[in-house]
């Protein structure tokens, strides 16, 4: 018996990574000694008091029951507590929303406020999710905002022609393009989305992964976001916690209450042990500056990104180190399935730009989650492949 798709997942785009996967495997299986620069999943271990929590947390049998599914009141105290420390922002309780990890809160604010037809301005290229997760899987339209590197990879509000739009996506730091931005950039956004009555969607995961004395701002710092925004935050990176799924939204009221509508009809918010152990992550942060774990974490990427870039520019190619996120967006002076199946051919996985939008094409994302011995051994494995563009 074969069943048919609903229409909406067969307009969701082809999963153009699942040739490289495909390949990866193939690699693997062949006992290739593969160095994986393609996940955005750091290697490093969370620190050792949030796994010595988890583990009392979810031994206490009182933490098993389900959670508010807005988030437990304690839960969304911390998280206002770690925005005046960290930001300087006021939130109340009910501005807060607990999210299974941001994907799920930015998958499903679009279910709180897109109707079938409904235009979404997404940026090209941009983490798949605002496309294919939000806005396609509710039926709206996606309409690209395309990110070129002459403009910082940041959208030009003026070129957007669409004045009918109801939701934005934006994200800072940027995956997949590394670019960090401050505050004027911040309220052109916000302006631009009151001038319009749009939805602004602000996805900050990677607020905390930043070098270089770089501290990213939180959109809800800027004057009139509240009128406007939905910010979404996560411990995935901050903590090395991606798999324990624990995030939260927060902002404008009414945004916030939509996506807790929408949330209590799917899901009963986090594990109260994982928002608990959330709570006791988010006090490490005593004021603005991060916690000694986070600074830490930090060095080391930093010294790994430093490596990565400094070997690349070695090998010919022009890039940049980048103040935030784990990412080098690296051009790569040719078409993009081409370069990562080259590398592959060494044993080397890198993401294709064309993955994350046309405007992605010519680019390559490069992850810097491995250890420094396996990002010098990857760059030699580069600069041996003869050929290259
Ligand atoms: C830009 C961006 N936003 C959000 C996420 C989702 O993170 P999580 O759902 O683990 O909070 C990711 C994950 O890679 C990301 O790159």
């Amino acid at each position: 018996m074969t069943f048919k798709y609903a229409d909406r997942i067969n307009r969701l785009p082809p999963y153009l990574f699942a040739e490289i996967e495909k390949n990866i495997k193939e690699k693997k299986a062949q006992g290739v000694d593969l160095i994986s620069l393609s996940i955005g999943d750091p290697d490093l271990p969370p620190p050792p008091f949030i796994i010595k929590s988890l583990m009392s947390e979810a031994a206490n049998p009182n933490n098993h029951n389900y959670s508010f599914s807005q988030g437990e009141p304690e839960f969304r105290t911390a998280v206002t507590g770690w925005y005046k420390r960290r930001f300087n922002v006021d939130l109340a309780q009910d501005q807060v929303v607990a999210l299974l990890g941001s994907k799920e809160g930015i998958a499903n604010v679009a279910r709180a406020f897109i109707n079938p037809g409904d235009r979404v301005l997404v940026p090209d290229p941009s983490y798949p999710v605002y496309a294919n997760g939000s806005t396609i899987l509710c039926d709206g339209t996606v309409v690209l905002m395309p990110l070129w590197e002459e403009n910082g990879f940041q959208p030009e509000f003026d070129a957007v022609e669409d004045d009918k739009a109801k939701m934005m996506f934006l994200n800072y730091p940027n995956n997949p393009t590394a670019a960090a931005v401050d505050k004027k950039f911040l309220k052109k956004a916000v302006d631009f989305a009151k001038d319009h009555d749009i939805i602004l969607c602000y996805d900050n995961a990677y607020s905390e992964v930043t070098y270089d004395g770089y501290r990213a701002p939180s959109i809800l710092e800027v004057e009139g976001a509240f009128d406007v925004a939905i910010e979404f935050q996560s411990l995935s990176k901050t903590f090395n916690m991606t798999g324990d799924r624990i995030g939260f939204a927060v902002g404008n009221k009414q945004l916030v209450s939509g996506l807790a509508k929408v949330k209590s009809q799917i899901d009963s918010g986090p594990p109260i042990y994982t928002q608990k152990v959330a709570v006791k992550a988010l006090e490490t942060y005593t004021g603005k500056e991060a916690p000694e774990f986070v600074q830490q974490n930090n060095r080391i990427l930093q010294e790994r990104r430093d490596l990565l870039v400094e070997n690349l520019c070695k090998i010919g190619y022009k890039c940049e180190k980048p103040k935030a996120t784990f990412y080098v967006w690296l051009n790569c002076k040719g078409d993009s399935m081409k370069f990562a199946a080259k590398l592959l051919d060494v044993g080397v996985a890198v993401t294709p730009g064309i993955g994350f939008g046309n405007c992605g094409e010519g680019y390559a994302r490069i992850t810097f989650t491995q250890s420094k011995e396996r990002i010098i051994e990857a760059c030699n494995r580069i600069g041996s492949i003869t050929g290259l563009f």
